[in-house]
């Protein structure tokens, strides 16, 4: 027989859901209407949860579930599961490390060209008729150069470093904060945040969220100041929703390029209405060649952890 895995959210490459479907008998909880009834039907026979970073699994649910064994996250980020908790009762839980740095990073770095550079805002311009009602040359407010940047990371993991490496390919200054100093970088560690922002002109987020909630508030925004950009492709949690948009609405920073949000998916108003905010739709792994590697990752932590070994990419066990 089969094992049965509960899926918790979609996989957007279809080879790799016919792989899950030959392998397991797979429920996928996002199509049940009555999810509830599902869990009480099939809760018992599960050994198995796939689901992504930012969905996690709650305990409530882990609860209901007495034979799981893996929870394999379709992503890096592990702040949507209780760690402790599975430690306890020896679930492996895995992520795909490794898999998405360079799309994230790209993207990271994507979204602070366009912020600065007003890519989106100028396009819109273009789009909708203005530019040739009004050719003239200063119509469009002219932008903020990318190039020398001085760039704050915050959170220098595997993302965090991959972005180092773009942005100093553009001649811009790197500093970093993290909760320790890392031996084998030559960047300047700067152990506070609002320190930092205040000696960049651009703070990038990709720490994890763990046990950062809510560092990127109003002190650290008024420390970036009047010119400073900031971009997150972590997590929308790691920042003060009120305060950044009212940073952005009082004009205490320049702009904002954001990839992820506290209640995605719905986004602040105001920031809807911003041309100094460039928006996406928490999509920066979202490639088919990352999401099929993010999707290789996962089958193969299942068949480990379902075959009796240890996954390689367990964080629990
Ligand atoms: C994914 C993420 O969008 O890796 C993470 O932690 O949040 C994203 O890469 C998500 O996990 C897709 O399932």
């Amino acid at each position: 027989m089969k094992p049965s895995i509960l899926q918790l959210n979609p996989i957007l490459i279809p080879a790799i859901n016919e792989k899950l479907n030959a392998l397991y008998t797979v429920h996928r909880l996002y199509e049940q209407d009555d999810k509830d009834a599902c869990i009480r039907e099939v809760g018992s026979s599960i050994r198995g949860v796939v689901s992504g970073g930012h969905t996690g699994i709650s305990n409530a649910l882990m609860e209901k579930l007495p034979a799981l064994e893996v929870v394999a996250i379709n992503g890096v980020g592990v702040d949507a599961v209780d760690l402790a908790y599975a430690r306890k009762r020896n679930i492996h839980v895995t992520a795909t490390l490794g898999a998405l740095t360079e799309d994230v990073a790209d993207l990271a770095i994507g979204l602070l060209i366009a912020t600065c550079r007003g890519i989106c805002s100028g396009d819109r311009v273009v789009r909708n008729g203005e530019w040739a009602k009004n050719p003239h040359p200063g119509a469009i407010p002219l932008s903020r150069r990318f190039s020398g940047m001085r760039v704050g990371i915050v959170g220098m993991g595997r993302v965090g470093r991959a972005i180092a490496t773009r942005a100093a390919a553009f001649g811009c200054p790197i500093a970093y904060t993290d909760l320790h100093a890392m031996d084998d970088l030559a960047y300047p560690f700067v152990a506070d945040l609002v320190q930092l922002a205040r000696q960049s002109d651009a703070l990038v987020l990709s720490a994890s969220a763990d046990k950062a909630e809510g560092i990127v508030n109003a002190a650290v925004l008024d420390a970036l100041g009047k010119e400073g950009f900031l971009v997150n492709i972590a997590r929308g949690k790691l920042v003060n929703e009120p305060d950044l948009v009212a940073a952005l609405t009082g004009g205490q920073i320049q702009g904002a390029g954001l990839d992820v949000f506290v209640d995605e998916p719905n986004v602040p108003a105001p920031l809807l209405a911003m041309d100094n905010v460039v928006l996406q739709a928490h999509r920066a792994s979202a490639t088919v060649e990352t999401r099929t590697a993010m999707g290789e990752m996962v089958l193969a932590s299942l068949a480990q952890a379902l075959s009796g070994q240890r996954p390689e990419f367990s964080l629990t066990t």
